[in-house]
């Protein structure tokens, strides 16, 4: 069997159940890469964990952060907020060999290849916003009297940026330069933890949410940067989409309580190359 690219995000290891899937997690064909698209866990320990684990396992693993990564949980004795918890994260990722979106984007040449990986880390800026509501205040307004608010309000500090979204522009600003710098003849697997375009958020059950989930300021960067895939989690909403003739898929694990309603799949790793012929 050949070696290929394998993806998951939402691991979520807080929680046993979820810790025992990570521990489950084993390459299919020696050097195969694996993806994880953000939400490993809330606690430093157990991010470390996890990446430890996992690269001792695959021959790359290819990080991207999720918002839960970034949070500063009143339990976690990590007390570092905001760009400095990225920033000691992606410390942590490079000293595991763990690629991260301040890394070099990994190009995968073997079968199927040549073809770019790069992880990012954009984060959202309130802008999937519902019909009629105008600015990021009445989005948070509507929210908040629906009582549907992204704990990200209380935990994700965006220090030293006045905020989350200001953050997000920053790191799209930065994004966008690196990967226009890219070799457009090399196609692109695109990792974030969020959906680049806003149309997979349209069936989350409280729509308010969607805020916490994207920016419109990626809406065209599958095309622009020449993506074959692009692998993304947060929604906890396993599934393909498809757009503009390029594939976006959804990998997450998710919580425990949400694998009653729907079946587990055989694998928690979604094959990405070869591409699995799921739709
Ligand atoms: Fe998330």
């Amino acid at each position: 069997m050949n070696a290929g690219i394998y993806a998951v995000s939402d691991l979520h290891v807080a929680y046993p159940e979820n810790r025992k899937i990570v521990e489950s997690l084993w390459p299919r064909a020696a050097g195969d890469w694996l993806i994880v698209a953000g939400d490993v866990a809330e606690l430093f320990a157990d991010v470390t964990w996890a990446l430890t684990l996992l690269s001792e396992r695959f021959g790359k693993v290819i990080w991207a952060p999720g918002n839960h990564e970034l949070w500063t949980h009143s339990q976690d004795p990590v007390r570092l907020r905001g760009e400095e918890r990225y920033q000691a994260i992606v410390r942590q990722c490079r000293s595991l060999g763990v690629s991260t979106p301040e890394d070099e984007y990994p190009v995968w040449t073997g079968a199927g290849g040549p073809l770019l990986v790069a992880p990012l880390f954009v984060g959202y800026d309130y802008s999937f916003r519902e019909p009629g509501v105008t600015s990021k205040e009445q989005a948070l307004a509507r929210a908040h009297a629906a009582g549907v608010v992204c704990a990200d309000e209380v935990f994700l500090h965006p220090d030293p940026h006045p905020s989350r979204d200001a953050w997000c522009r920053t790191r799209v600003t930065l994004t966008e330069a690196r990967l226009a710098g890219c070799d457009p003849t090399v196609p692109k697997i695109l990792v974030n933890h969020y959906p680049l375009v806003r149309m997979p958020t349209d069936i989350l059950r409280y729509p308010e949410f969607a805020q916490w989930c994207g920016t419109e300021l990626t809406a065209d960067w599958h095309r622009r940067f020449h993506a074959r895939t692009v692998i993304y989690g947060h929604l906890h909403i396993p599934r393909v989409t498809w757009h503009d003739g390029v594939r976006f898929e959804e990998v997450s694990v998710g919580y425990p309580r949400e694998w009653r309603p729907r079946p587990r799949p055989d694998s928690w790793l979604r094959p990405v190359l070869p591409a699995s012929v799921q739709v």
